[in-house]
């Protein structure tokens, strides 16, 4: 699909899971525009791993770093940017991340996250005894954040390019086009 007045950034959130990631190369690569990652970002900041963040230094620090990684979005240009899921938590990351383009939240059902990040061990805060449990927490406490986003996408039942092609659409609808 040609779209005439693609935002300049398109800034991708949501919980883990969701395919923010897999979504982000793939929208990328549709508009060529660079792919980059807030979480690789923040590793970059601390020179360490997220899991080693959050056990050496604590969640906070890493909300902390995450925070200024996000204030730097709005220098960008012609990029696709997949923030971690807990980018929405604070109400001036989606200032900031509305500051630099259009923020899209990937969203699916609790149980198609944990089947998707279930033998993962990269993200620390699920490294409970009931994953299960503490994603369905997690994923209500968040909601009136995420919903917050331009537009909300239920990824559950599509596939990557699907997911594409719907923003795509979506972007086009609401450029006038
Ligand atoms: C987090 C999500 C992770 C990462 C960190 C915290 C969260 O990113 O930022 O582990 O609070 O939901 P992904 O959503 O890319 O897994």
């Amino acid at each position: 699909m040609k779209l005439d007045n693609v935002p300049h950034n398109i800034i991708l959130v949501g919980f883990m899971g969701t395919g923010k990631t897999v979504v982000g190369h793939a929208l990328a690569r549709n508009l060529k525009y660079s792919y980059i990652d807030t979480d690789d970002m923040i590793e970059e900041v601390a020179g360490k791993s997220i899991p080693r963040i959050f056990a050496e230094d604590g969640e906070a620090h890493f909300r902390e770093i995450e925070k200024s990684v996000i204030r730097e979005l709005a220098d960008l240009d012609k990029h696709v940017v997949a923030t971690g899921g807990g980018a929405v938590i604070f109400d001036d990351n989606i200032e900031e991340m509305k500051r630099a383009g259009v923020v899209i939240c990937l969203d699916a059902h609790p149980d198609v996250v944990y089947d998707r990040v279930k033998d993962d061990e990269y993200r620390p805060l699920l490294q409970v005894p009931n994953p299960r449990e503490r994603i369905a927490e997690l994923l209500d406490q968040r909601h009136e954040q995420y919903i917050k986003a331009d537009m909300v996408i239920d990824t559950s039942e599509l596939g990557v390019e699907e997911v594409v092609e719907r923003i795509l659409q979506r972007l086009h609808s609401v450029s006038g086009e």
